[in-house]
């Protein structure tokens, strides 16, 4: 059946190889490269209530709030709407103001857990509007919601995550495409992002290609006890998420923190014992990337550096993972399916049970 792990050795490898296939399903049938935008039936609102739209805040959990992040700067850069991502699991209790002018997406793969689900029924029931991005059609959270994109990732069975979330961001990125559109967005950007969407199933592939290189750097990471991932601005999410998907699966202590904060405080705990994975795309940011990854190597810090081919790291000792370009608004999606393989072959090499962690649940439906 389609939820059998054939071949492969675990759920989380074949989801992970399903990318390609899986990120189409969500995009079909919803770009439109003649005005550069995208079609989005589900969600309910035409022109006038996507104008209407004052702010964007983002509530899930886990890995979705990671994602959620990434949606956020996706949203503000393309439509200049303010955006932001909460946990869903601490929304309720701070007595949120909810604003009509304010739409509320809740974002989550099974759609059942109770965190979320609670946060969406504290936005309906002060009068906000509150739409889903929610994989497993008519879950509790898509049934709770005013209207939502569904994320078709098909069935994922591994506990950590991964085909659903690349999805999630896909699906931000056509609401902030649509949101953009009714707005400022010019139709170029509209086009240059449609075609960029387009491009991305193909390019997950080719990172999907360079597995085998991945092999024994994920090796070398799983025999640290603890480790950082870093990133900055678009970065960052990805880098969260990269953390969060290693300590699941490997048990190892991993922080994800913004390389532009490592100088106020984490600097402190850099020696050769304890590896960084750095998020170095080509962007604005590449030459103060490059910065702190001086003051890591100064410090003997092994570095792995997942970048582009382009950005060129000097005289530093470093594990160099090349992904391949986008548009850069969309770059934190590939450089996200690298961290999934890193966590993934770390886990194998410790022998643990990569589709069941200890502790965790696939989705936790009790608080
Ligand atoms: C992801 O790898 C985790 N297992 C976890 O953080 C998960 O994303 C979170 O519990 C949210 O689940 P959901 O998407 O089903 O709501």
């Amino acid at each position: 059946s389609a939820y059998d792990a054939g071949d492969h050795e675990s759920y989380m490898r074949k989801e992970i190889l399903e990318q390609p296939t899986t990120a189409q399903a969500v995009l079909r049938g919803r770009l439109d490269d003649r005005f550069g935008t995208a079609h989005l039936g589900g969600l309910d609102m035409d022109a006038r209530d996507l104008r209407a739209v004052r702010r964007v805040k983002i509530l899930g959990c886990g890995s979705a709030y990671y994602v959620g992040q990434m949606g956020a700067a996706l949203i503000e850069e393309l439509a200049r709407i303010p955006a932001d991502a909460e946990a869903a699991s601490e929304f309720r209790y701070r007595d949120p103001v909810i604003e009509p002018d304010t739409l509320y997406v809740a974002v989550s793969q099974s759609g059942e857990t109770i965190d979320t689900l609670l946060a969406v029924q504290e936005v309906r029931r002060k009068g906000g509007r509150c739409v889903g991005l929610v994989n497993v059609v008519g879950s509790a959270i898509a049934r709770e919601c005013d209207g939502g994109i569904y994320l078709h990732a098909g069935p994922e069975v591994a506990v950590a995550s991964t085909k659903a979330l690349t999805n999630m961001f896909l699906a931000f990125a056509l609401l902030a495409l649509q949101l953009g559109r009714v707005r400022d967005l010019s139709i170029a950007d509209g086009k240059r992002l449609v075609a960029g969407l387009e491009r991305l199933p193909a390019q997950i592939e080719e990172v999907l290609a360079i597995e085998d290189d991945l092999v024994e750097v994920a090796h070398s990471l799983a025999e640290a006890q603890s480790l950082f991932f870093i990133g900055r601005v678009r970065g960052f999410p990805v880098a969260r998420e990269g953390a969060q998907k290693f300590k699941e699966i490997s048990y190892r202590h991993a922080e994800a923190y913004q390389t532009s904060e490592l100088k106020h405080g984490p600097l402190a705990l850099i020696d050769p014992g304890v590896p960084t994975v750095a998020l170095v795309p080509h962007d604005e940011l590449t030459e103060r990337n490059i910065g702190a990854l001086h003051e890591i190597a100064a410090r003997s810090g092994p570095l792995v550096v997942v970048t582009h081919e382009e950005v060129d790291l000097g005289g530093i000792d470093a594990r160099r993972v090349v992904v391949p370009r986008n548009e850069p608004e969309l770059d934190p999606i590939l450089l996200t399916i690298p961290l999934q393989l890193l966590a993934y072959h770390a886990a194998q090499h410790l022998g643990h049970d990569i589709d069941k962690p200890r502790n965790l649940a696939k989705s936790v439906t009790v608080e």
